[in-house]
């Protein structure tokens, strides 16, 4: 993600998507077996911005409700992930003060990791509510580069078996990652990008195609001689949209490592949340409506940006910094200009498959 903010101030789909999640969380906690302290963690939080202002709900539930109990919240993503900004945030010296709840109520510790959560992270049985939103389905390396495609669910039969293993690996070791942390009737809550029951996914609900836009201005840059053909498919997203199938699967069978873990899944159910900044552009009137196309467009593609540019820059590497920028810049201008022209269809509604899971007791 990029860093300094960036990320959480122009996803305000990922932020929705989490807070209405809120009442879910705050209902597990409600089940879970009471513990001296009480430890919580967001795995794959990026700057911890989207998922400030739930986290302040649920805390101030507890204290409203009686709950005084020294609560260690954790933050866990990868090495490379910009925790200063999320320290600061949650200390109030970035963004919008209000939901700094680190200042707001005593006794919540805030911790953060750097280890990928497909490791265990924590001490066995020291967790009590895990939660996780749409960042599993990164996998934890790319079986390989895709051929003729940014993205595998747009890619060849062989890309797709190759990214499918390699999530179902990881989906196993995510899963038994968290058994070994959770406390018995601890729980997991992950809402993951994925393929609901009709195919939609991220930027495929009916409307324009996000991943063939990308693919199409990214090859665009290969053709008119701009970036060489290593650097056009090194463009390979590291990511694999599963579906609900093979969510469930290690639960389904009782002798799957999982199952004997311990986890088994509570609900499961898809979720489709509407992209805001079309809502926006809509409600102010669409097409010839009070925001220009080109506004529209300023909203859109930074939203888009903000996740993806991570995976075009990194096909560039080896050359200048300013070349690279100009390179990603014109990259994104194309799919700006695009919206601008016709914005109709442009969107980036999510898909989720939201998970509750539960470690016996
Ligand atoms: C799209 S962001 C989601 C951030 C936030 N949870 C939200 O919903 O807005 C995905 C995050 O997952 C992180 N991530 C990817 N692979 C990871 C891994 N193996 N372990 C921990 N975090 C990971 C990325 O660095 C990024 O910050």
């Amino acid at each position: 993600m990029r860093g300094a903010g960036y990320y959480s101030e122009r996803t305000a789909g990922a932020r929705d998507v989490i807070n209405d999640a809120g009442t879910m969380v705050i209902q597990a906690l409600a089940e879970i077996p009471k513990t001296e302290g009480l430890r919580l963690a967001d795995f794959g939080a990026a700057d911890g911005g989207t998922s400030r202002e739930m986290w302040k709900r649920v805390i101030g539930h507890c204290r409203e409700n009686g709950d005084s109990r020294q609560i260690e919240m954790l933050y866990t993503d990868l090495a490379s992930n910009d925790f200063s900004t999320l320290f600061r945030m949650m200390q109030g010296m970035q963004g919008d003060r209000n939901h700094a709840y680190q200042n707001q109520y005593d006794n919540v510790f805030v911790h953060g990791c750097g280890t990928g959560f497909h490791q265990q992270l924590m001490a066995d049985c020291s967790l009590n509510l895990g939660f996780s939103a749409t960042a599993m389905h990164y996998v934890s390396e790319k079986p390989m580069e895709i051929p003729a495609h940014v993205h595998v669910a747009c890619a060849d039969p062989a890309s797709q078996m190759a990214y499918a293993s390699q999530a179902a690996r990881d989906w196993e070791n995510i899963l038994l990652a968290r058994a070994a942390e959770l406390i018995p009737g601890g729980r997991f809550i992950c809402l993951n990008f994925g393929i609901d029951e009709q195919g939609r996914y991220l930027g495929n609900t009916g409307g324009k195609h996000m991943f063939e836009h990308f693919h199409k201005f990214w090859r665009a840059l290969f053709e008119d001689g701009t970036i060489t053909a290593d650097e056009y498919e090194r463009a390979s997203f590291a990511q694999y949209y599963r579906r609900m199938d093979e969510f469930c699967a290690p639960f389904g069978d009782p002798s799957s490592p999982v199952s004997k873990a311990g986890l088994r899944l509570k609900s499961a159910h898809s979720k489709l949340t509407k992209c805001p900044y079309e809502a926006a552009f809509l409600s102010a009137g669409g097409v010839g409506g009070e925001m220009s196309n080109l506004d529209y467009a300023d909203s859109l593609i930074p939203t888009m940006r903000s996740w993806s540019e991570t995976v075009f820059r990194t096909a560039l590497q080896g050359r200048e910094a300013d070349d690279c920028a100009a390179i990603i810049n014109r990259f994104y201008d194309a799919y700006r200009d695009a919206v601008a022209a016709d914005p109709s269809g442009h969107a980036m509604d999510y898909i989720h498959i939201v998970l509750d899971i539960e470690k016996a007791r």
